[in-house]
């Protein structure tokens, strides 16, 4: 969760630069971040258990800064986006929801769900149903979390991170349509620069 204030000028001009489609959020306890990404004009698909962090996947040690039943909303789902109707909540821990929702794809995705194995679950589900070339994780300064970015990286090498929040296709794979048109060294060459982000790691 950020310390600071949210890089909402981060998020909009991700969410602007993506094709057209639904934002994805996986973790919005009291609905704040949703809200926010709610105002950009596309559907949100908020992914949360609403009733705080899932004893099932939490694991003592890496995930300890955040114990089952933190981050429990202060309101049901319905009251949190009563003002934002185009705010869609997918209730319930991801091993429960996400293999009902196989036909969903995303324009821009924002993960902030602090457990590895929350992470593990929602990169597996949502990067290859992203639309767009980028999403954003909040936690890599959490433990678990980190290392379940780190563990889908070294899977995906497509993908670079930029060391703090945003993550990029590589460009091999933004050309991937032309990339028998593409010598190895053109390929490689001028990487698209991630864009700047202040938001925290
Ligand atoms: C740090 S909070 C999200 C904060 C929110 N994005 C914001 O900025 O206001 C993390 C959320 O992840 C959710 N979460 C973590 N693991 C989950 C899982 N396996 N299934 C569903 N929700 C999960 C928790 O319920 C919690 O609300």
């Amino acid at each position: 969760m950020p310390a600071g204030p949210v890089a909402t000028h981060d998020w909009k001009r991700y969410v602007d630069a993506a094709p057209p489609g639904a934002i994805a959020e996986f973790g919005c306890f009291d609905g704040g971040s949703a809200r926010i990404l709610a105002t950009l004009g596309r559907p949100v698909f908020a992914f949360d258990t609403f009733d705080g962090i899932p004893a099932a996947d939490f694991r003592a040690g890496e995930d300890a800064e955040n114990p089952p039943g933190k981050f429990r909303p202060s309101a049901p789902p319905w009251r949190l986006f009563e003002q934002h109707p185009n705010v869609y909540p997918v209730v319930g821990r991801y091993a429960e929801t996400l293999p009902t929702l196989a036909g969903l794809r995303f324009a821009f995705v924002y993960i902030d769900c602090d457990l590895y194995e929350s992470y593990r679950q929602v990169l597996e589900y949502a990067v290859p149903r992203l639309d767009g070339d980028v999403f954003m994780c909040d936690d890599y300064g959490c433990t678990g979390a980190k290392r379940a970015v780190d563990e889908w990286l070294r899977q995906h090498p497509e993908w670079t991170f930029d060391g703090r929040s945003v993550f990029t296709r590589r460009p091999l794979v933004l050309c991937s349509k032309c990339k028998a048109t593409l010598t190895p060294a053109e390929a490689a060459v001028a990487p698209p620069q991630p864009p700047a982000s202040n938001h925290r790691a």
